[in-house]
């Protein structure tokens, strides 16, 4: 990372700080740590809402912590926090209000931005989605030819699609029988044609999810989508069945949605935070309006704690700084995100956008190159396929990942036995991680010398465990939460704008010009038709070779 410095976290003195505790710390044993402290277990700990979280098998000790903190306060985080919970504008860059938060306050909440009380037009919206998904629930909104709703398809991508199908899958245990969602979002027409396999049009209403409307892998999508319906009940059908959810009432209405069946959102939400806005109908539909309303109220718990809990007990803070902890000083680049839970299958890709998309960035808020690393590669499956897939690696590679365990005492489901099992090796994997096992140990098991090092464990591999008591909507309301004020946290402290995403648009610009490039019937050139070469030569031989294959 190149480019001029500005007087930031990373160059402030509690940074040189933290760094001079890492090198105190960087050989350090987990087992010294808790040998050295009984209590250890118990003191790095917290409690935040229903989630409750253990950072005791973390390669640090209380100063390091008190630290680390010092970058928080260096950061004026708090500020930031009141900054973005007033609405002011804290994405510089699109000069927008950063308000997802506001989208879970209560009813009778205020928050005056620009003259409007936007709490009350979430909760006009929150009200709309609630009459909507109760009428397709209970068969009252019927399709073209009278019949019921069976199945819904939301058709988005990234923000517009990761949260409902991670939050879909996640509350499985929630969702009204009888009625299914779907969701497509690859603009790789597989998706589509396999979503609409085997459905009856009649039955199918189709959410077209996007904060933009303008989104290419969306509008192709919801057009080809369209096509199905109307090939099968004609043009008249298309009311019935289609309905969208979008910041932008020209485009719905040009698209040929009724805007009366559009559900809005704002400009202040941000895409990959934006679920629990109207992007979440489809989720509704499927849950119901009281379980989206607990979700939100969990949310909302989260976002209290964060705004109010002193840092040394708040834990989006804490997450925050382990990883940057990590990441800055350990020199880590990824941090694995390890749910033992089935319905929390898509939850690491969920993150990997509200992460990556977030604090994947080089250049802070002054516009200068970061000196520091930024956001790490997230990743992870559910345990325990994981387990007998990469942990391997994780036990026992060269590599140090960082990890997040996530439990829950009581399953929503009845196989007691299964989830006992289960949560035996969520517990067992960060011990065997943190602790591992010696070589003396393994002699002592009369294991051949030859075999010794390959099945010695060297541990000290850091985890933190957080478990609930069951994965309800008011949870995962929370753990989102969670995961998006850590975020936000980092981001304060890299000094980075976490709320624009500038890096996805070039390859969107090159893909635009490739696209006409590969349907065109011109002989295939390399002039850009400006004396320059259109691509480079690696490329203009893939799109011809791609041409001369079609
Ligand atoms: O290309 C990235 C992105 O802009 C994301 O930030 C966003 O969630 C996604 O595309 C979809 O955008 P939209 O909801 O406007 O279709």
């Amino acid at each position: 990372m190149s480019g001029p410095t500005t007087p930031t976290v990373i160059d402030s003195p509690a940074w040189l700080e933290v760094k001079a505790h890492f090198k105190r710390l960087q050989a350090t044993d987990l087992r010294n740590l808790f040998a050295a402290d009984e209590d250890r277990g118990t003191t790095f700990a917290l409690q935040a809402v229903d989630l409750f979280a253990d950072y005791s098998k973390h390669l640090m000790d209380a100063d390091a912590l008190g630290a680390l903190l010092k970058l928080a306060e260096v950061a004026e985080l708090r500020g930031q926090i009141d900054a973005m919970f007033a609405g002011e504008r804290i994405n510089v860059t699109e000069d927008r209000s950063v308000l997802h938060v506001a989208l879970r306050m209560p009813r009778d909440a205020t928050l005056v931005v620009d003259g409007v009380n936007v709490v009350s037009d979430v909760h006009v919206v929150l009200d709309q989605m609630a009459t909507f998904s109760t009428r397709v629930r209970n068969g009252d909104w019927k399709g073209a030819t009278g019949k019921a709703i069976r199945t819904v398809i939301n058709i988005g991508i990234g923000g517009s699609d990761l949260g409902p199908a991670m939050a879909y899958d996640a509350l499985a245990a929630y969702r009204q029988e009888g009625l299914s969602c779907r969701f497509v979002s690859n603009v790789d027409g597989a998706d589509l044609w396999g979503a609409v396999a085997g459905l009856d049009p009649a039955e199918t209403l189709f959410v077209i999810s996007s904060k933009t409307f303008t989104t290419v892998e969306t509008l192709t999508n919801a057009r080809s989508a369209r096509t199905w319906l109307v090939d099968a009940l004609g043009t008249d059908a298309v009311p019935h069945h289609f309905v969208a959810v979008s910041t932008n009432t020209d485009k719905v209405a040009q698209f040929g949605i009724d805007t009366a069946n559009m559900f809005r959102f704002w400009d202040w939400v941000g895409g990959r935070y934006s679920y629990d806005s109207a992007i979440g109908l489809s989720l509704m539909i499927a849950v119901g309006p009281d379980h989206f309303r607990s979700m939100l109220e969990g949310f909302h718990a989260m976002d209290e704690h964060f705004r109010t809990a002193p840092f040394a007990h708040n834990l989006p803070v804490i997450l925050a700084l382990l990883g940057v902890w990590y990441g800055d000083f350990f020199g880590t680049q990824t941090h694995a995100v390890l749910p033992y839970s089935h319905e929390l299958g898509k939850f690491a890709a969920y993150l990997q956008q509200l992460e990556m998309e977030s604090n994947g960035k080089s250049i802070d808020r002054n516009g200068v190159g970061v000196t520091a690393q930024t956001g790490p590669v997230v990743w992870g499956t559910p345990g325990t396929n994981g387990q007998h897939a990469y942990y391997q690696l994780i036990h026992q590679g060269t590599v140090l990942i960082p990890s997040d365990f996530i439990g829950f005492a009581r399953p929503n489901h009845p196989l007691d036995v299964h989830h006992n099992l289960l949560m035996a090796n969520f517990l067992a994997q960060t011990e065997a991680l943190a602790f591992g096992k010696t070589a003396e140990e393994v002699r002592n098991e009369g294991v051949p010398e030859h075999l010794v090092a390959h099945k010695t464990f060297a541990g000290n591999h850091p985890s933190t465990t957080i478990m609930a008591p069951q994965l309800t909507p008011h949870v995962l309301g929370q753990l989102v939460a969670l995961y998006e004020h850590k975020v936000f946290t980092q981001g304060a402290i890299w000094n980075i704008n976490s709320f624009d995403q500038w890096g996805v648009e070039l390859g969107k610009v090159l893909a635009t010009r490739i696209n006409a490039e590969l349907t065109s019937t011109d002989a295939p050139s390399n002039s850009g038709g400006d004396g320059r070469a259109a691509h480079d030569s690696s490329t203009t031989a893939l799109i011809n070779r791609y041409r001369s294959m079609r």
